[in-house]
């Protein structure tokens, strides 16, 4: 198949810019673009008396005829921004709320072009894989990782892992491992880093976040290194020794052959799991990250068709709202409480596991002794204690304990203990 010629302008626009970029995009990527169909169209008759473009039933003057029984419900919004298409890079004005939220975060955001919304992190992450990941390509990644990343490199895009160990020998983040593994590979690498970490919980140090980014500063000296940052976590920290900054900041306008990544969403961080809201910031050249929204307006048009305007809207309230800051502290204030009973519950050594350092997320990770076979505890727990956990790796046990109450903490880890004990 050959390449479309909106393709094809695209990518001599990027690779005017900085070739390392065009270089780095998989073949996918490379095909991607935007066409000048219907949507396309459409937005550029927005402004028309007479709009006869989109497939969207309206009034003919713009709005839309909504049915009463969802109507009535949502009647405190405009039925424009409830009922119509969302442009398909997302609404403007949740892209550029977003935005200016990460700004606000660190400076150094306003070196990066506006994001493209997506439906849920898993699909920033699917559209910043299939720009740049081709098959055979390699992905480093911390061994301890959430199991979706199978599906998405390795089922749906036929890459390998090369996994290190997630901790090193402090209990910190494996500095060590991470520069090994860029190491040893030789041209254009992949590496996924989830900071706050699931399963296990844990947000680096300030001081690790930086080495960490000097660490793939230094890789990117001769060759391109996508970096993905999954960011689904956000925020969410528990101890003042642990950074709440992303470690996309560390990576933004530091190297050409640095291709840094950020996947984020209003999911967890504003605890809108239904919402699919997510954000797909990339830390290039504005211009070329203009390109690569417009690449990714073709696979969302390709994929999903659209994203959903009702809850990117909503998302937009939120952020709005003044309250906003006071009620996230307020939801990390309920996951913190949960989180310092959880530490206080598993200080005792246990003769059953051990527990890997964690400071923020959602999770604890347990890693059960050699004998022990996680999914078989895990089933007993529900069978015999009515108590629901995760088994991972054959030997591990995650713990959400976003999603218990502060006073079944406890009992969770008793009950945890029982089973254990019949071993
Ligand atoms: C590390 C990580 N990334 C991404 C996601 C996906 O989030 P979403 O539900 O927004 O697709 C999850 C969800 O559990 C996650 O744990």
């Amino acid at each position: 198949m050959t390449t479309h010629a909106e393709a094809l302008d695209r990518n001599a626009r990027i690779q005017a810019i900085n070739p390392v970029v065009l270089e780095a995009l998989s073949p996918l990527g490379h095909r991607a673009f935007f066409p000048k169909g219907i949507p396309y169209q459409a937005g550029q008759a927005k402004a028309c008396a007479i709009n006869a473009t989109i497939g969207q039933i309206t009034d003919g003057a713009g709005n839309p005829i909504p049915l009463a029984p969802m109507a009535e419900k949502l009647a405190g919004l405009n039925p424009k921004d409830a009922f119509l298409y969302a442009p398909i890079a997302g609404r403007e004005a949740a892209r550029k709320i977003w935005h200016a939220k990460l700004v606000k975060e660190d400076a150094r955001m306003e070196k990066v072009g506006l994001p493209v919304a997506g439906a849920g992190v898993c699909h920033a992450l699917n559209m910043a894989s299939e720009l740049f990941f081709a098959p055979g390509d390699t992905l480093i990644l911390p061994d301890l990782y959430w199991d979706n990343y199978e599906q998405v490199f390795q089922v749906r895009l036929q890459g390998d892992f090369m996994p290190f160990p997630f901790y090193g020998a402090d209990g910190g983040f494996n500095l060590e491992g991470l520069k090994e593994k860029l190491a040893s590979v030789p041209g254009k690498v992949h590496v996924l880093l989830n900071f706050p970490s699931n399963p296990n919980g844990y947000s680096p140090t300030p001081e690790e976040l930086v080495a960490i980014g000097n660490v793939l500063v230094e890789a990117a000296a001769i060759r391109p290194v996508v970096v993905y940052c999954d960011d689904a976590y956000h925020g969410l920290v528990f101890e003042p020794s642990a950074t709440t900054k992303s470690l996309f900041f560390e990576l933004i306008d530091r190297s050409p052959n640095l291709i840094p990544l950020k996947c984020d969403g209003a999911t967890k961080e504003l605890s809108f799991f239904g919402g699919r809201v997510s954000f797909l910031h990339f830390g290039v050249d504005k211009a070329i990250a203009e390109i690569l929204v417009d690449k990714c307006m073709g696979l969302i048009r390709s994929g999903l068709g659209g994203t959903v305007g009702l809850s990117q809207h909503l998302v937009e309230l939120e952020l709005q709202d003044e309250r906003h800051e006071a009620e996230f502290e307020r939801l990390r204030l309920i996951l913190a409480g949960r989180y310092q009973r959880l530490k206080a519950a598993l200080a005792k050594p246990s003769p059953y596991w051990t527990v890997y350092p964690f400071n923020a997320g959602c999770f604890c990770l347990l890693k059960l002794r050699d004998g022990l076979d996680a999914d078989q505890i895990r089933q007993q727990l529900i069978a015999e204690e009515g108590v629901g956990v995760v088994s991972q790796q054959g030997n591990c046990i995650r713990i959400a304990f976003c999603s218990i109450k502060e006073e079944s903490v406890v009992p969770l880890i008793e009950a945890l203990e029982r089973v254990c004990a019949k071993h």
